[in-house]
């Protein structure tokens, strides 16, 4: 009964401290409030990182200008796209990219970074203080890094980009190749269609109507190399013009812009090669 009591009055103690032991409490806990409050916003200038984005809006008047974003590293992901996500989703929601499967295959995040054209999800952030992101040159903007690729693929349509049989196939069967003959479509059939090689090509930008371009042509070369298709000479015959082929001077910049490290000019060339001899 004693200890009882005894409990209960050390209980009421400390449920109850005196008035100058609340003000050392609330004041201890004032600062470790503080404390954590400050925290987040003390950032390591080292990790800090400014992307400078290029910003049109068609439904706004404005002029493009590009847009500095500055994002802390320690809290984002290794790649340009993931910088991308994070801005738009922490910072401006309006900020507007295509992309999808984060992993090289869609090709829907082509755009230009630091100068060069690639992926945004297979570029890694540059260790620099800034990077700049813009859409592929030279391609009509829709808004902020979206461009239009309508005449991108309809010149990867006008290269009819399925397999075109004169004879039926027995009984419907699949059409057999030689692991040879598959061999010659390695370097061609896995282009993403990202446009990373035509909006690099200067003979793209000043023809891109008439001028098929690195990717179409790649396109081309691929059916015209396929044993199981029966249509090669008009293949050949359809892209055997001064300006849908002949406007490729083999600078090369297609291969180096390339982010699946095809070849589209040395494709080009076979096509070329072919016109002659075929
Ligand atoms: S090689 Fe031909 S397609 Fe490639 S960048 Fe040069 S001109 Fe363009
Ligand atoms: S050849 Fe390369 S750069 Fe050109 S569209 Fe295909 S994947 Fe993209
Ligand atoms: S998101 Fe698909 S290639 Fe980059």
């Amino acid at each position: 009964m004693a200890t009882g009591l005894l409990r209960r009055a050390m209980t009421r103690v400390v449920e109850q401290p005196s008035p100058a032991a609340r003000l050392v409490a609330a004041r201890f806990h004032a600062s470790e409030a503080e404390a954590q409050q400050v925290e987040p916003k003390a950032k390591d200038s080292s990790s800090m990182k400014t992307f400078q984005i290029y910003r049109w809006n068609p439904n706004n008047p404005s002029k493009p200008h590009l847009q500095d974003f500055q994002i802390d590293l320690k809290d984002c992901g290794p790649m340009v796209l993931d910088a991308l996500i994070k801005i738009k989703n922490e910072i401006d929601p309006s900020l507007t990219f295509r992309r999808s499967c984060r992993e090289g295959i869609c090709g829907s995040c082509a755009m230009n970074i630091d100068g060069s054209n690639g992926l945004a999800c297979l570029t890694k952030i540059n260790a620099g203080e800034k990077s700049s992101v813009t859409p592929l040159p030279h391609m009509f903007v829709v808004k902020d890094l979206v461009v239009d690729m309508t005449n991108f693929y309809n010149q990867y349509k006008s290269i009819e980009p399925w397999l075109k049989r004169k004879s039926e196939n027995e009984g419907g069967k699949e059409i057999l190749q030689t692991k040879a003959d598959r061999a010659k479509l390695d370097g061609m059939y896995e282009c993403i269609l990202c446009a990373c090689c035509s909006t690099s090509c200067p003979s793209y930008w000043w023809n891109p109507e008439s001028y098929l371009g690195p990717a179409a042509l790649l396109h081309a070369n691929r059916w015209i190399m396929d044993s199981r298709d029966e249509y090669t000479q008009e293949r050949l015959d359809a892209v055997n013009d001064e300006y849908k082929l002949y406007r490729c001077h083999t600078i090369l910049n297609c291969a180096r812009a390339c982010p699946k490290g095809l070849n589209p000019g040395q494709q080009i060339q076979n096509i070329k090669k072919l016109e002659l001899t075929g």
